[in-house]
C-alpha cells in the first residue's frame, strides 16, 4: 500500500497558500486491508475512508467516475491494481491532478506544476465530462484565483460549454450545485463566477434570469455602466470587497431580476422591476433549494432595494411599513442586512463606488427610533389584542416622524 497527499493540499502548498484540508490517495490497497488499519468507511459502497486519528479522507486510488447512486451521487471502480496515474488522469484540472509522496517528491504526469506557472485553470482528459459539476468547480477556481492572474483555458472553456450545452448541467441536483455557488459566491472576486459561467453557456443553463440581464440598459443617469448585467457584477464584486456575508451576496446577484423582464420599448426605464423580479428571485431559490435566510433576504432585497435608496424622502408612514416588513423588532440583524445590499448596489455603479450612504445610517436610526417605543406602558393602559397592536404602531409612527424632523 502506498499513500499521497493528492488534490487542493498539493496545489496549494506550490502556490504557497496556506493549507487546510488535506486528501490522500491510496494506491495498492483493498477495502478489508484498510478497515484492517483502523479506517472508518465513509459509506457504505464508496471507497472513501477516515483516518482514524486526523479524520482526513483516503480514497483509494480509482477510475471511472460515472453519475450514478452512491458517493454524492457517483459510482467508482476501485482495485488494488489501479495506478496513481490512472486515478489522477480522471480528475479535473490540472493543477488539481498532482500527488506527492511521503519525501515531498511530485508526481506530476499532467504537467498541473507547468499550468500553475501559466496561471492556467486547463482540464486533465476528456473524463473532465464524467461530472458537470467540474463546470461549476472551474468557475469557482477562476474567482477564487482570479488575483493570482489564473484564467480558463481555451480548449477547457470550450469543454465546458459543450457540457453546458449537452443539457447534463440539468441533471445536477440542487445540493451539489448551491454548495459550489455558495463557495463561489465567498470567494474574494466572486463576480469571476459568474462571467465564466456566462462565457462557457453555463449561466443560460443554471440561472437565465440572471443571464438576461446582459444587453438591458438601464439610465445612465442613474447608471453610468449601462448595462444591468455588468452592474450586477460590479455589485457583487463591491459585496466582497466589503466583505458582506453570503446572505446579502446571494440577494445582491438576484436584486435586479425583474429588469430583464422589462418589455425593449420601455428601456431604459424599469417600472416595477422590483415587484417583478419576485417570481424570478423565488424561482431561482427554489432550484438550488437555498437555505431560509438566503432566500429571504433576496426576495426582501428584490422588493424593497429602491425603497432603501429613496430612505431620506419616504414618508414617515411608508418607513414604519418597510420596517414592519423587514420585523425589525424581532430581526434586527435582517435588517442590517438589507441596509448593506442597498449600499451595495449604490456603490456597484461605475464611478460612484467611494461616493457615501447616508441612506445607511438614516435606515439604522429609524430602525432605533421605532424599535426603543415601550410596549409595557400601553399595556398599563389597558390596550389588549389587536388595539394593542394599533396603539404600538401609532407610537411607533410617532417616533418616526420626530426622527424624521430631527434629523
Ligand atoms: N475532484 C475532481 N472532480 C470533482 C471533485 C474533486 O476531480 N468533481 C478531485 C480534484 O483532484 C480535487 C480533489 O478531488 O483537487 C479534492 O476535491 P475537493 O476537496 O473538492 O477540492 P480541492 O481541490 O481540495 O479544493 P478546495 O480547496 O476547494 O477544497
Amino acid at each position: 500500500m502506498r499513500i499521497y497527499k493528492v488534490g487542493g493540499a498539493v496545489r496549494d502548498r506550490l502556490l504557497g497558500i496556506p493549507v487546510t484540508d488535506i486528501d490522500w490517495v491510496v494506491v495498492g490497497a483493498t477495502t478489508e486491508e484498510m478497515l484492517a488499519k483502523g479506517f472508518r468507511p465513509v459509506g457504505a459502497d464508496f471507497p472513501v475512508f477516515l483516518h482514524p486519528k486526523s479524520g482526513e479522507e483516503y480514497a483509494l486510488a480509482r477510475t471511472e467516475r460515472k453519475s450514478g447512486r452512491g458517493y454524492g451521487g457517483f459510482t467508482f471502480h476501485a482495485s488494488p491494481e489501479v495506478t496513481l496515474e490512472e486515478d489522477l488522469i480522471r480528475r479535473d484540472l490540472t493543477i488539481n491532478a498532482m500527488a506527492e509522496d511521503d519525501q515531498q517528491n511530485l508526481i506530476d504526469p499532467y504537467h498541473g506544476q507547468r499550468d500553475l506557472e501559466a496561471r492556467l485553470l486547463r482540464h486533465v482528459s476528456p473524463a473532465f465530462a464524467e461530472d458537470p459539476l467540474r463546470v461549476l468547480r472551474v468557475a469557482r477556481f477562476a474567482a477564487r484565483y482570479a488575483a493570482l492572474g489564473f484564467t480558463v483555458a481555451p480548449e477547457t472553456l470550450e469543454l465546458m460549454r459543450q457540457l453546458s450545452e449537452s443539457g447534463e448541467l440539468e441533471a445536477l441536483t440542487p445540493e451539489r450545485s448551491w454548495k459550489e455557488i455558495s463557495r463561489a459566491l465567498m470567494e474574494d472576486q466572486p463576480q469571476v463566477f459568474i462571467e465564466v459561467l456566462r462565457a462557457c453557456g453555463a449561466l443560460k443553463v443554471l440561472m437565465p434570469e440572471v443571464d438576461a440581464l446582459f444587453g438591458v440598459p438601464q439610465p445612465p443617469a442613474h447608471h453610468p455602466e449601462i448595462d444591468t448585467g455588468a452592474h450586477t457584477l460590479s455589485v457583487l464584486e463591491q459585496a466582497a470587497l466589503h466583505k458582506q456575508p453570503l446572505t446579502v451576496r446571494w440577494a445582491c446577484l438576484l436584486h435586479d431580476l425583474g429588469k430583464g423582464l422589462t418589455p425593449e420599448e420601455e428601456w431604459p426605464r424599469h417600472i416595477a422591476h422590483e415587484f417583478k423580479g419576485l417570481k424570478l428571485i423565488k424561482a431561482v431559490n427554489e432550484r438550488f433549494k437555498a437555505p431560509r435566510d438566503c432566500q429571504e433576504l433576496a426576495m426582501l432585497v428584490g422588493e424593497y432595494h429602491t425603497h432603501g435608496h429613496r430612505a431620506l424622502e419616504l414618508k414617515p408612514s411608508t418607513l414604519l411599513e418597510l420596517l414592519q416588513s423587514f420585523d425589525v423588532y424581532r430581526r434586527p440583524q435582517r435588517f442590517e442586512e438589507f441596509i448593506a445590499a442597498c449600499e451595495m448596489d449604490a456603490r456597484g455603479r461605475e464611478g460612484l463606488e467611494e461616493r457615501s450612504y447616508p441612506q445607511a445610517d438614516y435606515l439604522r436610526g429609524a430602525s432605533t427610533a421605532a424599535r426603543t417605543v415601550a410596549v409595557q406602558p400601553l399595556l398599563e393602559k389597558g390596550f389588549k389584542g389587536p388595539e394593542l397592536g394599533e396603539a404600538i404602531k401609532r407610537e411607533r409612527l410617532k417616533a418616526l416622524k420626530a426622527y424624521k424632523e430631527q434629523v
